[in-house]
């Protein structure tokens, strides 16, 4: 099985936690196009989605499922997304795809956070991947320079702006051992939108695709 095998795998064993007849929330990446094709595939019964991004708001809309705000579904039963860390508490690091802030505002409003992901992205230890942070343009190089004072260095995402009409700046070096608190203090820094580390708002469960198939995990 190769790595897009694993994650169709997870993606489409997602498909049984979802409730039917509900608006649900979908994430962006190439594992969540898995689940879109499969929803449209199976003719799932929802009611419409929430997406984290203009193109998963094109592919939901491709696969005749309605795009629908916040505004209209109030909190959601699920959001369903992928992750470019997992750790085992279920924490991750997100915003390789540059949608992160609009996936954390989707997970804020979601009473379940189903992870569909392959199991390269499933790590006992948050960092390897570069933190992604979502940063106003006017204020990127005040935040470099203190993401710098805390140990970080800030590589601006060439040529890419987010929907939100932001930079991203991938960070190396902080020490996401302790990821709620580094979560909430890089959030303190004038000019950061967001950040990539999803620990305030962790999967409850994890669909990992393997050579075995998918499996669920819970956070230990
Ligand atoms: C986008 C994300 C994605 O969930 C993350 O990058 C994983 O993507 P993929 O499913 O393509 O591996 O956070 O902002």
């Amino acid at each position: 099985m190769n790595q897009d095998d694993k994650k169709q795998a997870a993606a489409e064993k997602a498909l049984s936690l979802i409730p039917k007849g509900t608006y649900i929330g979908v994430g962006t990446g190439s594992t969540v196009n898995f689940l879109i094709d499969a929803l449209a595939r199976t003719q799932f019964d929802i009611k419409g989605a929430v997406a984290t991004s203009l193109e998963t708001e094109r592919r939901l809309t491709a696969a005749g499922i309605e795009v629908v705000s916040p505004a209209v579904t109030g909190r959601l039963p699920v959001y369903i997304d992928g992750a470019d860390e997992i750790n085992h508490s279920l924490q991750m690091i997100k915003g390789g795809g540059g949608a992160l802030l609009r996936e954390k505002v989707v997970a804020s409003i979601s009473d379940t956070f189903i992870c569909i992901a392959d199991d390269s992205k499933y790590v006992s230890k948050l960092g390897k991947f570069p933190l992604p942070v979502e940063v106003l343009p006017f204020a990127r190089s005040v935040v470099a320079k203190a993401l710098f004072r805390m140990g970080g260095e800030a590589n601006l995402r060439v040529g890419f702006k987010t929907d939100g009409g932001h930079e991203i700046l991938d960070v190396t070096g902080l020490d996401l051992s302790r990821p709620l608190t580094m979560e909430d203090e890089l959030n303190k820094i004038v000019g950061v939108m967001d950040n990539g580390i999803f620990a305030r708002n962790a999967a409850n469960v994890l669909v990992l695709g393997t050579k075995y198939g998918a499996e669920l995990i819970s956070a230990k």
